[in-house]
């Protein structure tokens, strides 16, 4: 099978010659483009939860005084992080950011008893991360207080934050230090309303919504963009709900889900199969059927989108609404021995393998995935960093995020792939999954993700009247199905440069290895 592709090239997918698989194609179809993969599917997320916040971005380590991490700062400015999430999740619905502004030594302290139930000192508030998001070159995501607080409360920290000057609280603003208004535009009304933001029903969150919304002023250029809570992963009725009392007022909406790995043989999510074997819920001591069930949870997601994509389309047809997913990731148990509130947990080749296909899936839904964040940046759940004391180290997790970093605001390039399934113990998920993309140097990237962790995958694609003359690339897989990196051996998982690659008589050649993500450049 051949398909044009606009005067770049034309990319079909010959049998792949790994053993017997069902018939398999790749089509990358540059006619059909019409998407920018919006930068901010690429977001993060830090919470005053554990050691996200205090001892991650935020420390007293080396100098005995608190400031912000430079390291940290270092490495997340190279994966160009587009937007930073803060100051939660549940905590956001617990905070009151008053208790967060003015002189250090005068704030007063709180008990965290959202997470771990540990002392915070509110050293790190809104000046603190206006300067941490200013140092990392990134967008502020703010989410208020709904659950717990008042409209005079939100519309108070709303004016704290970009009211310009010669009002009460700008002033204050001023007073502490910061004449300038900061701007942030992307304002979150509350968080997961339906459990611990409130416990609320989709249609008396909906009044909450606009209620707060209302006083949520606009200031000079800077306008709210609004995010309501949006679904547990498939609260279909949370979405219907909230689309028709409050989808005019609405400019995104913040879908939550998490991979899991419980119970082999149900269909994921939270419980699995009750009468399923014994599961290990360990980030890193698990074997073949917790790496399946891992990938099956994770390709939910796909499914999750389209159910509430079709809803928004009944009620936003022209697809203005965001569709955003607000918090993803693997959740495993905590590390042995940390606090079971702080949900600190290693990262193997397994949550990058879930981290690129995921990245996938919101690459390929770029009209209406336009924003998410994974959960979280630091030291908790699948971070991107792991801090002890002054030492730092880069998770498997973050070199799919670089590596991903070339689909930032590029023309989204619908890809097909079949490749098979893989399959275990009478059950089976698609072996491989892709998104590519065209960049403003007209550079072509296709992104590759083996779920498989026993089958390397040859895929052979022709190449048409094409003005590709170079194919480069980079993997990243291991040995193991649950290495990872460690504080003594930090490089142990890491992007190396791809030769599974050749370009030969119009033929693209890839080998793909197991456990595998792999991105390659054509030009
Ligand atoms: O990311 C951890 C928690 O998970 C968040 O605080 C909450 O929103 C979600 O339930």
């Amino acid at each position: 099978m051949l398909t044009r592709l606009l005067a770049v090239m034309v990319l079909t997918l010959a049998p792949i010659r790994a053993a017997a698989q069902a018939p398999q194609s790749l089509v990358v179809d540059v006619d059909a483009a019409r998407d920018t993969i919006s930068r901010h599917i690429y977001g993060h997320f830090a919470e005053h939860l554990g050691r996200d916040i205090y001892d991650g971005f935020w420390t007293r380590a080396g100098t005995g005084e608190w400031h912000l991490r430079q390291d940290v700062i270092d490495a997340l400015r190279r994966i160009q992080i587009p937007n930073l999430r803060w100051p939660g999740g549940c905590f956001a619905d617990y905070y009151h950011w008053k208790d967060g502004i003015g002189p250090s030594d005068q704030r007063p302290t709180i008990v965290n008893t959202v997470w771990g139930g540990v002392t915070e000192d509110n050293s790190f508030g809104t000046h603190e991360f206006m300067d941490l998001v200013q140092r990392l070159g990134t967008e502020p995501f703010v989410v208020g207080n709904v659950g717990s607080g008042t409209v005079q409360e939100m519309a108070e920290w709303w004016e704290y934050i970009n009211h310009p000057g010669g009002s009460p609280m700008s002033d204050l603003r001023a007073r502490n230090g910061h004449p300038e208004s900061w701007g942030v535009e992307f304002w979150g009304v509350g968080n997961e309303s339906w459990g611990c933001g409130g416990g609320m029903t989709p249609e008396y969150y909906s009044d909450q919504f606009k209620r707060y919304s209302t006083f949520l002023r606009s200031y000079g250029d800077t306008r709210a963009f609004f995010i309501a809570t949006g679904p547990n992963s498939g609260n279909v009725e949370w979405t219907e709900g909230v689309m028709r009392e409050a989808g005019n007022r609405i400019d995104g909406l913040d879908m939550h889900y998490y991979t899991r790995v419980r119970g082999f043989g149900g269909q994921g999510g939270p419980g699995g199969n009750p009468n399923g074997p014994e599961i290990s819920r360990s980030a890193t001591e698990f074997g073949e059927r917790e790496w399946f069930v891992g990938m099956q949870n994770a390709q939910r997601i796909d499914d999750l989108i389209e159910q509430h994509e079709a809803i928004m389309d009944r009620y936003d047809p022209e697809k203005d609404v965001w569709l955003i997913v607000g918090e993803w990731g693997m959740w495993h148990d905590v590390e042995p021995g940390t606090n079971p509130g702080f949900l600190y947990q290693q990262n193997t080749i397994r949550d990058a393998v879930v981290a690129g296909q995921h990245l996938n899936v919101f690459n390929n839904h770029a009209d209406r995935v336009k924003m998410a964040n994974i959960a979280q940046t630091i030291n908790v759940l699948q971070a991107m960093i792991l801090t002890r004391g002054e030492e730092m180290i880069l998770t498997p997790t973050y070199h799919v995020f670089e590596m991903y970093t070339v689909h930032h605001d590029a023309l989204m390039l619908p890809i097909e792939i079949d490749a098979g399934t893989y399959e275990f113990e009478g059950q089976s998920v698609e072996a491989v999954n892709a998104s590519a993309s065209r960049d403003a140097e007209g550079r072509i990237h296709i992104s590759l993700v083996n779920m498989d962790p026993n089958q390397a995958r040859t895929i052979e694609t022709e190449i048409e009247r094409a003005s590709v003359s170079q194919v480069s690339g980079r993997v990243l897989t291991a040995d193991a199905i649950n290495a990872h990196n460690t504080f003594e051996q930090p490089n142990t998982v890491e992007p190396e440069p791809f030769d599974g690659a050749s370009l030969s008589d119009g033929l693209l050649t890839v080998e793909l290895p197991a456990k595998s993500v792999v991105v390659l450049e054509l030009q």
